[in-house]
């Protein structure tokens, strides 16, 4: 046992002579794709599908507790928003909406969607859709985004 124990120290010992040159390394070059940009920069358009989960994400966060925008959904503390791009604002029989919205003739489209959740008493004084103010422009962009797309199926 002792022995053997003293072959195999003698044995390491001699390894350690100069430093051998280092032969060819093989280099492997790693790219770095970096992570999946869901959001958008501000330099580059996001990729639909990100911008489609971003905005269902705000929208969830900002809109849902009064919202519903599933098909056929009724209307709840607000009116349905399903298929509200293109809809004359203030169209649905289930809701009672206020009189400046009555009589505001704007018809939703994204833009008229993303100046009103930015500041609704603003664009439209008198709503009833008060305490909501969307201030990321992205987000209220992401959220104009996903409501089209709702009212597309
Ligand atoms: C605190 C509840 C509440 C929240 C949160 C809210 N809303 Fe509203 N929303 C309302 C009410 C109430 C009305 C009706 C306003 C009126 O009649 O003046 C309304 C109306 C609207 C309308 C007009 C719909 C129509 O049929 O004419 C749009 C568009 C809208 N909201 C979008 C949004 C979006 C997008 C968000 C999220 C960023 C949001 N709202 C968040 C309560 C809310």
């Amino acid at each position: 046992m002792a022995l053997s124990t003293i072959a195999i120290a003698a044995m390491t010992l001699n390894a350690c002579g100069p430093p051998e040159p280092e032969g060819p390394t093989e280099q492997i070059i790693v790219r770095d794709r970096g992570a999946p940009d869901v959001v958008a920069t501000g330099t580059e358009a996001p990729i639909e599908v990100g911008l489609l989960t971003v905005g269902k994400t705000a929208f969830e966060a900002n809109c849902a507790i009064c919202h519903a925008v599933d098909v056929g959904a009724s209307s709840g503390i607000g009116p349905s928003l399903n298929g509200v791009v293109g809809r004359p604002a203030a169209s649905l029989d289930d809701f009672a909406y206020s009189n400046a919205m009555q009589a505001s003739g704007i018809t939703w489209t994204t833009g008229e969607i993303d100046a009103y959740i930015a500041n609704p008493t603003a664009m439209l004084p008198g709503t009833s859709m008060a305490g909501v103010m969307v201030t990321n422009a992205q987000d209220r962009n992401a959220i104009t985004a996903y409501l089209e797309i709702l009212g597309s199926d």
